[in-house]
């Protein structure tokens, strides 16, 4: 039980570091729960007008979750996605911000990225196509997270299917602001006003 339990442990610490409000924080550009949607992602790092900051917030949420899967598998073999599983448990409900974390978008990529890369090109494909064409951020990562468990079947991988299950699931369930936002038009989009 030692392997699993350690493996638990250090996927949600991994998991649990909150990098949007740290480089927010640390780059002077204030409380990232005080702006915007109040999430933590990077999406919202964005709204500060750091597009800096918001793409090391979008990497390093992504590299926590593959580096859990990485790390878990190097010192216990078999452990991947069950670190993978802990390291997205700890982005949305870390006990460092009284478990209101984010939304899981960025470091479910880089779980499937490291899980079956191809899933994890998919995943970036369809999230990143959205995103260039809609520029709503929620339905792009809402509809790359749905893409995984479609994806790990496709590819013949049933074995990842239910852990990206319960993950898309969940990343569905953290964005219920964003679609009743979405419901009433008034989710906002990326560089909003621009474009609306
Ligand atoms: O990954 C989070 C994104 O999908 C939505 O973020 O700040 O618009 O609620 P936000």
């Amino acid at each position: 039980w030692l392997a699993p339990a350690s493996a638990l442990l250090l996927g949600y610490l991994l998991g649990s570091i909150p990098f949007g409000v740290l480089l927010t924080r640390i780059g002077g550009a204030g409380d990232l729960r005080q702006i915007g949607s109040g999430n933590i992602g990077a999406t919202n790092v964005l709204r500060t007008g750091r597009k800096g900051l918001a793409a090391a917030t979008l990497l390093l949420d992504g590299g926590k979750g593959a580096a859990a899967v990485l790390i878990a598998e190097a010192l216990w073999p078999g452990t991947g996605p069950l670190a993978a599983a802990a390291a997205f448990f700890g982005h949305l409900y870390p006990v460092w911000l009284r478990f209101r974390g984010g939304k899981g978008v960025a470091t479910l990529m880089g779980i499937a990225l490291v899980l079956h890369w191809p899933c994890g090109l998919v995943f970036a494909a369809v999230w990143l196509g959205l995103l260039a064409t809609l520029r709503i951020s929620s339905v792009a990562g809402m509809t790359a997270a749905v893409s995984a468990p479609v994806s790990a079947a496709l590819f013949d991988r049933f074995e990842i299917v239910p852990l990206f299950i319960a993950l898309a699931l969940l990343v569905l369930w953290k964005h219920r602001e964003n679609i009743d936002r979405l419901l009433s038009g008034t989710e906002p989009r990326i560089g909003g006003a621009r474009r609306a």
